[in-house]
């Protein structure tokens, strides 16, 4: 990579350029160039830096015919490694995939709250409780940033939820807004003390936040006294003076649709200070100045180590949470000889949630791979027992020799110009960022994909063609689908794609068919496109799946499971049911998986069921089934992590990092969910996950904080210990507990810290988590563990005072393995009320 690598940019002097610019410059400053990149000011030294998706991958400058890049498990798998010397690892790799992809910043990680299942960025966020969320974030920012890459902390703040983010108000009671909503990112201003921040789309109680001084001048800057570079999420600045004022530094991307001349025609009215464009354009010449310090890959590349999938693995591992396990049925031994791995997971393991976090991986590692390689003496059958997908899944390798070429003029000019041509391994591409043929007109153009396709069966295959622009599939030049004209909005690509139409054709297995798409750009789309964000570009997905009877695939499923030793079904959402865009509209798995879950468990009550999906699922089997594997969105080595732990390789201590709750109408946002008249009003108040549930007294399938293990752990005492017991702000306290591994095998455990205010006159919750440690004992090893408490685990957000309260009382603290499994308590005394403001 040496060859590649670009010098630092020259060093230059912030002071001394700034004093040099030209009013034009200052104004350039404030708003990159395209989608990805500052601007430049060659006169000056002063270079153009790059940004990129985030959070768990880096993606690079191109959504389309990328470059491919490590794969880390979504963001609430890394929540429940509730492991920080790990995620310090992680980010670290995130940070060095950003050198290689030529980036200097990382639009990561996301701390927004889940506050309810059913979001469809839960998958990336870490967690719905704030410590945990903001402990992990500034754990992974320190990693990423130890390697001079910057992290951008978003989205600041209350993106929870996609319905009308742009537009929705997001109605917040001042203490919920601080202890919950806010609370993460104060977290890592304190802990990690990130580069940059991204604000959010929505409003906070009336106004966006990208134009609210109170939040981004007053609370950031001056009363958290945290200096980042403040940029707008993308396409989410809606002003020229009022986010100007309010302290947003940089438009993102570009060019510009509110700065520019705009500001101009503002400064010479003297709607904007000069005063306030030097601020803004300062601070963006700090950020490229640090940010170029870093060497940077000048080509986007590679850089698939086998340390980096070594650590990567150990990530997807340690990340899943053993839910159930009945009559010890995990680990399993490694002397089966015939397994039916059942689901449509087995083969297509699902890597990472959808819309701006996907990327093109280096390589993925299914079950179906990893079994085979655990257990090479067994005999592996597989069924897919019930199909998972929302949209035909995409033709990868029944696609042969695919390329796409690109015109400006519709199929129609017979004599049109070929302007360029893109392999292609799949039948989807979003060409939002794609700029690689400079004559190619972005505004409006086709392009033309052509291949061959080449079906595993016969039978009859059904196609579904999914288009944001226009599209239409022929085979053998058949008009099998037309999506040209009338056309519906549905949820693919960002919320800005058609639903799938679909046709079908007879086809014979291994006979090649020619396909081809004929496709135009965004602006094609006969849909309103008035009140959305036009990405440019458009996109377009072709999936095809042989059709099969429901029935029949159940019973071949149950077959499976009659005939094996031992039957795994790996099932669960995808990026296509869990994305930016819009929220799921329940909790329930993909129509016809539960029936065949529940139809397998007959047959085979042993059997091991391993859900992946980034938040929970409706299991209505649960009671049925004996064992469940929880294993998110696992990245490139997903396959890999879940075999390492059904075949005890890896002994499970991954742990809930959100509450999952028997039924979606259980979940505090249940009836404040979504965007009713323009807003959604946070409710639940403080009361978000665990808080909520255990406040109402309302059981859950799985708590916060729980998972298993293959060993057991016992505290030497069920008292813990506090030094000092007297607590003050600025004498903090200790807990000290003894814990031991009490089973046979070596395994890691979380130790979990609730406080709990029972004599409070406030409301509060039952309890609140203020600290965790994980630990790795071996089989009989006893450890003393110190987990620190500070002023905010005896403090909540005072309404009248507008000022955190530490309030005289005594405090219980309890040391558990789980929200519901506390395994010591002890006292801790604050002798006196105590407010502050800050950090
Ligand atoms: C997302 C951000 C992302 C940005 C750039 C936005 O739609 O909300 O999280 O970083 O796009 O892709």
């Amino acid at each position: 990579m040496a060859d590649s690598d670009s010098e630092p940019a020259m060093a230059f002097d912030v002071d001394t350029v700034f004093s040099q610019l030209k009013q034009t410059d200052k104004i350039a400053l404030l708003s990159g160039i395209d989608f990805w990149h500052t601007h430049p000011i060659p006169a000056h030294n002063v270079p153009s830096v790059r940004f990129t998706d985030g959070p768990n991958g880096i993606r690079g400058t191109k959504f389309f015919a990328g470059v491919p890049a490590a794969c880390l498990p979504c963001g609430t798998a890394l929540g429940a490694t509730w492991d920080k010397a790990l995620l310090r690892k992680a980010g670290k790799l995130i940070g060095d995939e950003c050198i290689a992809k030529g980036a200097h910043g990382w639009l990561g990680p996301t701390v927004n709250m889940q506050r309810s299942p059913l979001g469809g960025r839960g998958f990336e966020s870490f967690s719905e409780d704030p410590h945990l969320a903001g402990t992990i974030a500034a754990s992974m920012i320190i990693g990423c940033e130890s390697t001079g890459i910057i992290s951008t902390v978003k989205h600041f703040v209350g993106n929870d939820q996609e319905h009308e983010r742009r537009a929705v108000d997001c109605l917040i009671a001042p203490r919920a807004f601080r202890e919950v909503y806010l609370r993460p990112f104060q977290i890592v201003a304190r802990d990690a003390n990130p580069g940059a921040l991204m604000t959010s789309y929505n409003k906070i109680n009336g106004k966006h936040v990208v134009d609210n001084p109170e939040l981004l001048q007053d609370l950031i800057r001056d009363e958290w006294k945290w200096d980042p570079l403040i940029v707008s999420d993308w396409y989410g600045t809606y002003t020229t003076i009022d986010a100007m004022v309010a302290g947003l530094d940089l438009e993102m991307p570009g060019v510009s649709r509110y700065r520019g001349k705009y500001i101009e025609s503002a400064v010479q009215a003297r709607l904007i200070k000069q005063s306030t464009i030097d601020a803004r354009a300062r601070r963006v010449l700090k950020f490229v100045h640090r940010a170029s310090q870093v060497k940077v890959s000048e080509e986007e590349v590679g850089r698939d180590y086998p340390e980096d999938r070594a650590l990567n693995r150990l990530v997807s591992s340690n990340a899943i949470v053993l839910l159930k396990n009945e009559s010890s049925i995990l680990p399993l031994p490694k002397t089966l000889k015939k397994i039916a791995l059942i689901g449509s997971h087995v083969r297509t393991p699902q890597i990472s949630g959808g819309g701006s976090a996907t990327l093109l991986p280096y390589y993925t590692v299914s079950l179906h791979d990893a079994v085979t390689e655990a257990v090479p003496g067994a005999t592996i059958t597989h069924e897919v027992g019930a199909y998972a997908h929302s949209m035909l899944p995409a033709i990868n390798s029944m696609l042969r020799n695919a390329i796409i070429q690109f015109y400006n003029e519709p199929p129609k000019v017979t004599d049109r110009k070929l302007l360029g041509i893109e392999h292609v391994k799949s039948a989807t591409f979003q060409l939002m960022d794609y700029n690689e043929i400079p004559a190619l007109n972005r505004g409006m153009f086709w392009g033309s994909l052509i291949g061959e396709f080449i079906p595993e069966a016969t039978g009859t295959y059904d196609f579904g063609l999914t288009v944001f622009g226009t599209a239409n599939l022929y085979l053998n030049d058949e008009l099998i689908i037309e999506n040209t004209t009338n056309q519906t909005r549905g949820t693919a690509f960002f919320g800005k794609g058609t639903v799938e139409k679909i046709g079908s054709k007879e086809m014979e297995a291994g006979k090649s068919y020619n396909i081809r798409i004929e496709f135009g750009s965004a602006n094609t789309t006969t849909m309103e496109t008035i009140g959305m964000v036009n990405f440019g570009g458009g996109a377009a997905h072709l999936g095809a799946c042989l059709r099969m009877g429901r029935e029949e695939m159940v019973q071949r499923a149950v077959d499976a499971a009659k005939e094996a030793e031992q039957t795994i079904i790996c099932t669960g959402l995808s990026g296509e049911w869990e994305s930016e865009g819009f929220d799921r509209p329940h909790m329930d798995l993909p129509p016809g998986i539960d029936e065949m879950i529940s139809q397998v468990l007959a047959v085979a009550p042993n059997a091991v069921i391993v859900n992946q999906s980034g938040t929970p699922i409706s299991m209505p089997w649960a009671d049925q089934a004996k064992c469940i594997v929880q294993a998110w969105y696992g990245g490139n080595e997903a396959g890999h992590g879940m075999s390492d732990v059904l075949f005890g390789d890896v002994n499970p201590s991954g742990k809930l990092p959100l509450s999952w709750p028997v039924s979606v109408k259980h979940n505090p946002a249940y009836l404040n969910y979504a965007s009713v008249g323009g807003r959604v009003l946070y409710g639940e108040d403080v009361y978000v996950g665990y808080k909520f549930y255990e406040k109402t007294d309302r059981e859950v399938l799985f708590p916060f904080g729980h998972g298993l293990s293959y060993t057991t752990f016992a505290l030497s005492s069920t008292e813990v210990r506090l030094d000092p017991e007297v607590f003050t702000p600025e004498n903090p306290s200790v807990a000290v507990v003894k814990v031991k591994n009490t089973g046979a095998v070596s395994g890691q455990q979380v130790l979990q810290l609730y406080i709990s205010a029972p004599t409070s006159p406030t409301p509060r919750p039952l309890k609140e988590l203020h600290g965790f440690e994980k630990i790795m004992l071996q089989a009989g090893e006893e450890q003393e563990i110190r987990i620190p408490v500070d002023k905010y685990a005896t403090s909540f957000w005072d309404e009248i005072e507008s000022m955190w309260k530490s309030e005289a009382g005594t405090y219980e603290v309890l040391i558990g393995t789980s929200s519901q499994e506390i395994l010591g308590t002890g006292k801790l005394v604050v002798p006196e009320t105590r407010y502050w403001l800050g950090l």
